[in-house]
């Protein structure tokens, strides 16, 4: 079996079906692209651990087209509602109490009384949700323990036959999951798409951080998360394969000129490229440039960092 191909605007409809149809279909969203399924059925958000083979119930992020339909999901309080004023649509996942009234599959929040929702602001997306007329869970659309995929060839080569449809949107603007924050206290869950500055400017209090490894309710914060098969080292200025940034000239640059935005975007698909090219040579490994922790610099030094973790082997519960 081949997943069926669905391409651009004038198949969103015909890919919502299969939503409807209680089926899975990885679609584009400006992050990165997500496995969808109706969040109301169980079953089909139970096909989609299956599909990754995710050795672990994780909660999933749940989509919608605005905050009305986010409001029927979960409780907004002020910050909650200042936060999504601000962001969405947009690369922000807010985590917030659960309604009593969602009406969503509880493997979607895995058994949690909170919820991630957000309001992704591709084109395919929003019209996506809208045809499906339901709440869509999606975790990025890869196998466990893979790179996030950023071009529906990604979500191909780890999930084609696995999964019922792929929407084809080309490349992602973003690049990078969501930024996830716990509304209050507004609280840093996974550094992301909007940087932790742009998210501080919208309140007095400095903002909160919870990215403890070892948190069990934040299963993607797992230092195994993001996995080439190639062991990776940080912070290298030289070294037989090297992933560029800056004045760092590598095989690869994630960017020549030093562009945070820019090495965002280019982040998921040169990790697998510099694996490729590892595994081609024959390398154990290969190394990557110094990063700035600033702006997205943090997002990327923490997807790095979890591609360079050790990897013991059963500890990963990662999505
Ligand atoms: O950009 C993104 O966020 C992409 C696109 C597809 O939207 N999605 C994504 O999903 O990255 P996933 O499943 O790979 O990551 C979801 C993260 C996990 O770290 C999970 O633990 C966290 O969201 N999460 C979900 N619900 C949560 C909750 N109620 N409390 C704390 N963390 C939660
Ligand atoms: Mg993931």
């Amino acid at each position: 079996m081949t997943s069926t191909q669905f391409y651009g605007p004038d198949q969103v409809d015909a890919a919502a079906h299969v939503l409807r149809d209680g089926r899975l279909l990885a679609f584009p969203t400006e992050t990165v692209y997500g496995l969808g399924a109706d969040a109301r059925n169980g079953a089909a958000v139970a096909r989609i651990y299956e599909a990754k083979g995710r050795p672990s119930f994780n909660p999933l992020i749940v989509h919608v087209s605005d905050l009305k339909a986010a409001q029927a999901i979960g409780e907004f309080d002020e910050n909650a509602l200042r936060l999504a004023q601000a962001f969405w649509p947009g690369p922000l996942s807010l985590v917030v109490p659960l309604r009593r009234d969602a009406r969503l599959s509880s493997l979607v929040t895995a058994g949690l009384d909170t919820v991630a929702i957000r309001v992704p602001a591709g084109a395919l997306a929003k019209q996506l949700l809208s045809l499906a007329g339901c709440p869509i869970a999606a975790p990025s659309a890869n196998k466990s323990g893979q790179i996030s995929p950023t071009t529906a060839a990604h979500v191909s080569d780890g999930l084609n036959g696995r999964i019922d449809g792929i929407l084809d949107g080309g490349p992602c603007q973003v690049g990078l999951e969501s930024t996830i924050m716990r509304a209050t206290p507004p609280t840093l869950l996974r550094p992301g798409g909007v940087s932790l500055e742009a998210i501080a400017a919208v309140f007095e209090d400095p903002i909160l951080s919870d990215l403890d490894p070892d948190m069990p309710n934040a299963p993607g914060q797992l230092s195994s998360h993001y996995a080439p098969d190639a062991a990776v080292q940080l912070n290298a200025t030289e070294a037989p394969l090297l992933l560029g940034f800056a004045d760092v000239v590598g095989d690869l640059s994630l960017s020549p000129t030093g562009d945070l935005i820019e090495a965002a975007a280019n982040l998921f698909s040169m990790l697998r490229q510099m694996d490729a090219r590892a595994k081609d040579a024959g390398l154990a490994s290969f190394a990557v440039a110094p990063i700035p922790n600033t702006g997205l610099g943090l997002a990327i030094n923490d997807r790095v960092k979890r591609a360079a973790a050790p990897r013991s082997g059963g500890s990963s519960t990662g999505g």
